[in-house]
């Protein structure tokens, strides 16, 4: 390990997986759930491409499990139908957030099926995962299985009377639905009855010593997830991995051949995901054995991001079944153990005008209506600086509009502006500079030093601090361009006001890159505007990909190996031609943003009825 580590240093490139939670496909996402795992990952993935490592971002939408079948029930479709439909609807929302996935695809593929298939197939022949009856609750009004998440009571842990059938919020102890005291559907609140029923379980007591002494080793977790996660193996019991439903992926063993009524249950397939997306995304390419230098070569680093109700079956089931799986199956072909998770970012939660996010209370702002009426980059913006990175965060409108106006806008826009405006009017080009004086070479050096901070402060996932360390350094540039004031001195000293901005310049070339994993859309805008061509970053698209028995199904992805940027200061050359220059930002007047977000609150009472 040691010495594969010092070849990938040598060089000089890193494999990053960067595995993002995938979004259940049950209805349009709200800004909460993009600010849990899907800013954060980006910025994590467009960071580590601009510094020259290789990335691979997976991830797709989760379409299995009882929240897709209840909401299909809801609309009166098929649950293939309404996943069919959520996906198309989440993957343009997350498109014109720009989050740059190598690959986001769906549970639905008849590729995730094989690799699911191959993983409950090789556990199950390894002996990790043993048949049991046990008691299954049913509704007694619909007779159906009633899911765990649906089923609520008082936790016999600590006493928390909503606990749910899988798990107390309150204690985070895992729980099984007969372990709840006063048991009630969270559907029609009837008492629930358990019946016997056979299912497969995994059985984790099995992974306890590796995963104690793997997680012991994990000291750069956030203290949370580590603490979380330890706890969560003290206390572990094999865990049910099917379900008495019909939607799901069938159980590969010839007993159930065409049997309808009992599927893998979501959670053992939607982990899986993460290895069948890069094998999707492998093949794809042209090279399917692709994925092998991801998934096989320990060299390479995961990183998973998710919102904290996440987190068990990242670093305790998801950990068990890759250490279970060891060289595989079919799949893997004795070719290298499956990779470890390397670092697990859980976010916490964000909450709206102080209540949680509800899309049956009308409380959610989705993704597509915010970007209908405001730019993907201030979201990006407020998300990363006042998001619920490391404690529960509150949105208002109002702090929108400030953070828009007072920080993005006043700081780091009229900062690009009044430069840019000055120099194209005055130079046309980046003028030459003559002889730099201390104050120069100051903030360019300041600049340069961002490259360093910023960038560790991103390795190690503080993505708020890295947003203010690049905001504090394009303040220190308004600061240094009021006080030479460039524009003063062109009458009298046109060569040092030359100088003067061909150094802001240089600057704003250097904070457009610390700051483009942040805020990728204007800062292209920047790059073109400061007269480079071609992509900083690369684009995100939307394309169809053909399985091999002709289905087809959009995925996103992106031509990121084109994009020139690089996370290094700025090289900008003397003479290079300006484009007449546009404002990155618009300032939100806060009468508006009320009657926008009035307007939106009408339409969904409008809908709800
Ligand atoms: N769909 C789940 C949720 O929204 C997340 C699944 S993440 C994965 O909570 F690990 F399963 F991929
Ligand atoms: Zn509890």
């Amino acid at each position: 390990m040691e010495h594969e580590s010092a070849a990938g240093e040598a060089e000089g490139r890193t494999r990053i997986l960067v595995a993002v939670a995938w979004p259940y496909a049950s209805g349009p996402r709200h800004i909460g759930h993009v600010a849990g795992f899907g800013v954060p990952s980006d910025i994590f993935a467009r960071y580590h491409r601009l510094k020259g490592n290789d990335v691979l971002m997976v991830s797709g939408t989760d379409e299995h499990g009882t929240p897709i079948m209840v909401a299909a029930d809801r609309e009166g479709v098929s649950p293939a139908q309404l996943a069919q439909r959520f996906n198309g609807l989440i993957r343009e929302d997350l498109e014109r957030l720009g989050l740059s996935y190598d690959i986001f695809t769906r549970t639905t593929t008849r590729n995730h099926y094989r690799v699911t298939q191959d993983v409950f197939k090789t556990l199950y022949d390894k002996g990790f995962i043993v048949r049991q009856t046990m008691l299954g609750a049913f509704s007694e009004s619909t007779g159906r299985t009633l899911p765990d998440r649906y089923i609520e009571g008082t936790c016999p842990n600590c006493g928390f009377s909503e606990a749910r059938g899988d798990q107390c919020d309150h204690c985070g102890r895992q729980l099984d639905p007969t372990d709840l005291l006063e048991p009630r559907s969270r559907i029609d609140g009837s008492r629930p009855v358990f019946r016997e029923t056979e299912h497969f379980f995994l059985d984790l007591p099995a992974f306890s010593e590796r995963l104690s002494e793997w997680i012991g080793a994990q000291e750069h977790w956030r203290p949370n997830v580590r603490a979380f996660s330890a706890n969560l193996v003290d206390e572990l019991r094999p865990r049910a991995i099917t379900r008495d439903l019909d939607w799901g992926v069938p159980i590969p063993l010839e007993a159930y051949d065409g049997l309808d009524d009992k599927r893998i249950y979501v959670w053992f397939d939607a982990v899986i995901g993460y290895l069948s997306a890069a094998v999707e995304w492998a093949r794809n390419r042209g090279t399917p054995d692709a994925w092998r230098e991801w998934w096989q070569d320990p060299s390479a680093r995961h990183y998973y991001f998710m919102g904290k109700d996440n987190i068990v079956f990242h670093a305790v089931i998801w950990p068990s079944m890759l250490m279970g799986y060891g060289q595989g199956g079919e799949v893997g072909a004795d070719r290298g153990e499956l990779g470890l998770p390397h670092d697990i970012v859980s976010s916490e939660f964000l909450t709206m005008e102080g209540k949680k996010f509800s899309s049956s209370r009308g409380v959610a702002i989705y993704v597509n209506d915010f970007l209908s009426r405001y730019d993907p980059d201030p979201l990006r913006y407020f998300l990363t600086v006042a998001g619920p990175e490391s404690q529960d965060t509150d949105f208002t409108w109002a702090e929108f509009v400030r953070r828009n106006n007072d920080e993005l806008l006043a700081n780091w826009g009229n900062l690009v502006n009044r430069t840019l405006a000055s120099a194209y009017k005055n130079f046309g080009a980046v003028p030459e500079p003559g002889v730099l004086t201390d104050d120069d070479e100051a903030l360019l050096q300041a600049v340069e030093a961002g490259f360093a901070t910023v960038g560790s402060l991103i390795e190690a996932a503080r993505f708020r601090a890295a947003l203010v360390e690049a905001m504090q350094i394009a303040a220190r540039a308004n600061q240094y361009v009021s006080e030479q004031a460039p524009w003063a001195k062109l009458e009298a000293d046109r060569a040092r006001a030359g100088t003067i901005l061909s150094v802001t310049l240089r600057a704003i070339d250097g904070l457009k890159v610390l700051l483009a994993p942040v805020l990728p859309f204007t800062s292209q805008l920047l790059h073109e505007l400061l007269g480079y061509e071609g992509q900083l970053s690369g684009r995100v698209v939307s394309r169809d990909e053909v399985e091999e028995d002709g289905s087809a199904h959009a995925v996103l992805g992106g031509d990121y190996g084109a994009a020139t940027g690089r996370w290094e200061p700025s090289q900008l050359p003397a003479g290079q031609r300006l484009q007449q220059p546009r404002p990155l930002y618009r300032k939100l007047d806060a009468d508006e943003v009320v009657a926008g977000e009035l307007a939106r609150m009408e339409r969904a009472a409008a809908d709800g009825c």
